[in-house]
């Protein structure tokens, strides 16, 4: 009876002992990204916060990146960014990703003059194409976004695009089976908001490099242009055509805003001016990059010109006067007077600015 007695409180103490102290084990360090809060027994599982520094390197001729103090990159970053361009759950209806706008195929533009948004709008301007950005001072055609992170936050609600709220973007993505490691994982962060997401889009938008072109390839002797390409090449460098002094350096653009003729006023789009209210900035658009410029088609701030001939075209015209019209446009009235033939050069090297790589990597 002694010992019945005493086995009954033994296996009382036991079980109770199970129930009470159950060893869970775990990471037991709130600093941890793997922290358990239920954890009792630390079992050396903890892994810290250190995202993979992620290099951009310079290529030949670029000035270094300006990237901001506060989102530097790192491969948990990109990695995140990208799988947020690519998907449409940022939209509120789940059908829309920023990638269906900017295509990887055209250098990330879109094919149509008018990117049409969830509800079936369309707007005015043409989708800009996404090369070399972390160089760009300004984004948007009219300069309207001083940085990518600033400039991501407005696709997303923009009604005639992915026509969401953030609040709505937050929870669904606190919400997903994988978001939240993910945005721990690049960011040490336990609850997504909207501030990182816009940081993972921009570490990945500066990963979108283009360096690779036949021209690069000739300007570091490693391929020769043809003579048309050579010829368009003297065209586009001198004040023959006129071309660089505005798409110049190795990005092939000035990060300036310019009024290159188009229109005359009344301006139907404003561009610069709608950001800066100032009346000399009226028709003014920001210089685009023409690398991949083969690509990107259609051309301009709208879209209007569905071919590198027509554009070729209205620089050879000369363009159309008005008192913002740039001074760098010097043959208004004139036209270039170029012939078919140096027409076809100068489309001939700018295509040598397409880099294959780019579109397919
Ligand atoms: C419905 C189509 C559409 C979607 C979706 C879209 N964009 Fe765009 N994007 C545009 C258009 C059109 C412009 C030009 C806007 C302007 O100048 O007013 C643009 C401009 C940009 C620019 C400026 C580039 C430059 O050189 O100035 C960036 C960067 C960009 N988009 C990134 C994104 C990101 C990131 C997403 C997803 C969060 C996204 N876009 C979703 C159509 C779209
Ligand atoms: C005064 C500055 C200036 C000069 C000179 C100039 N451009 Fe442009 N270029 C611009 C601006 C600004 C735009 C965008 C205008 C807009 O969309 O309203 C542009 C747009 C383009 C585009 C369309 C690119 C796209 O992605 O839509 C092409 C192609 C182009 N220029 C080629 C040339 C060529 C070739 C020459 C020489 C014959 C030339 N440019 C001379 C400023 C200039």
């Amino acid at each position: 009876m002694k010992k019945i007695l005493y086995f009954f409180c033994l296996s009382i103490i036991v079980i109770g002992c199970k129930k009470d102290l159950a060893p869970l084990s775990g990471c037991t360090d709130s600093n941890a990204i793997n922290y358990n809060p239920n954890a009792i027994i630390e079992d050396n599982s903890c892994n810290y916060f250190s995202p993979t520094p992620y290099e951009i390197i310079t290529p030949n001729g670029f000035p270094d990146m300006l990237i901001p103090e506060n989102n530097p990159t790192t491969i948990e970053g990109v990695f995140l960014g990208e799988k947020l361009f690519n998907d449409p759950i940022l939209s509120a209806n789940n059908t829309l990703a920023c990638i269906n706008c900017h295509m990887r195929e055209t250098a990330f533009s879109d094919i149509n003059q008018y990117s049409t948004g969830i509800d079936g709008i369309q707007g005015t301007r043409n989708a800009s194409a996404l090369i070399n950005l972390g160089w760009n001072n300004d984004f948007n055609w009219d300069g309207s976004a001083k940085s990518l992170e600033d400039q991501a936050f407005e696709p997303i609600r923009n009604p005639i695009e992915m026509h969401n709220s953030w609040v709505n973007v937050e929870n669904t993505l606190n919400n997903h089976n994988e978001y939240p490691k993910l945005f721990k994982e690049a960011f040490n962060i336990n609850k997504i908001d909207s501030n990182h997401i816009v940081m993972a889009i921009a570490q990945f938008e500066r990963t979108l490099i283009s360096n690779n072109s036949k021209f690069d390839r000739f300007l570091k002797g490693l391929e020769p242009l043809t003579p048309s390409e050579l010829n368009g090449y003297a065209i586009f460098n001198s004040e023959k055509g006129d071309c660089f002094h505005c798409h110049g350096t190795s990005l092939f653009m000035d990060n300036l805003f310019h009024n290159n003729g188009l229109d005359t006023e009344p301006f139907i789009d404003i561009g610069l001016a709608k950001v800066t209210n100032n009346i000399g900035d009226y028709g003014k658009f920001k210089t685009p990059t023409l690398r991949n410029v083969e690509f990107t088609a259609p051309y301009m701030h709208d879209g209007r010109f569905a071919t590198l001939e027509e554009v070729i075209e209205h620089y050879n015209s000369g363009g159309k006067y008005s008192s913002t019209v740039d001074p760098l446009m010097k043959k208004i009235g004139v036209g270039l007077q170029l012939t078919n033939k140096e027409k076809e050069d100068l489309i001939a090297y700018l295509k040598t600015l397409s880099d294959n790589n780019f579109i397919t990597d």
